[in-house]
């Protein structure tokens, strides 16, 4: 008699859990919700990287901040040397793109 009441217990424990395990969301991983589709063109492939800009376009950017453009003209290439050294510093700008644009200036300097 007491055995069939522990089977009893037992058997409503175990169909209760299962009634819970349907119930209960966390069990039930709903794997056919649909999955939200990336939007085009933002797959694994990464965006092709920008071209680097170029001296002409770095002076552009950098050099009328403070002051109007100078035309490359203007100075000889020895003399961009000096300038480029100063505004470097003035301008905070980093080494390599110091580099293009004073290649810039020189290939189009009064020489
Ligand atoms: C942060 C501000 C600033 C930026 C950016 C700047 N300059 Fe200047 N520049 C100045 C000032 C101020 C002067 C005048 C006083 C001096 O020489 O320090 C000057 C003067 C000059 C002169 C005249 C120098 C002379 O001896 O006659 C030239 C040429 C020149 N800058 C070119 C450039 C070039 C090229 C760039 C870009 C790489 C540039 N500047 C960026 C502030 C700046």
């Amino acid at each position: 008699m007491n055995i069939k009441l522990n089977r009893l217990r037992l058997a409503g424990l175990l169909a209760g859990a299962g009634l819970l395990a349907v119930a209960h969301p966390s069990f039930t991983a709903d794997t056919n919700a649909p999955v939200a589709a990336p939007p085009p063109g933002t797959g694994t492939t990464k965006p092709p990287m920008p071209a680097p800009l170029t001296g002409a376009e770095l002076y552009s950017m950098h050099c009328n901040r403070c002051h109007a453009e100078r035309y490359p003209t203007e100075r000889t290439a020895a003399q961009w040397k000096t300038i480029m050294l100063h505004m470097q510093v003035r301008a905070n700008i980093p080494g390599t793109q110091a580099r293009l644009i004073l290649k810039y200036l020189q290939e189009n300097s009064g020489r």
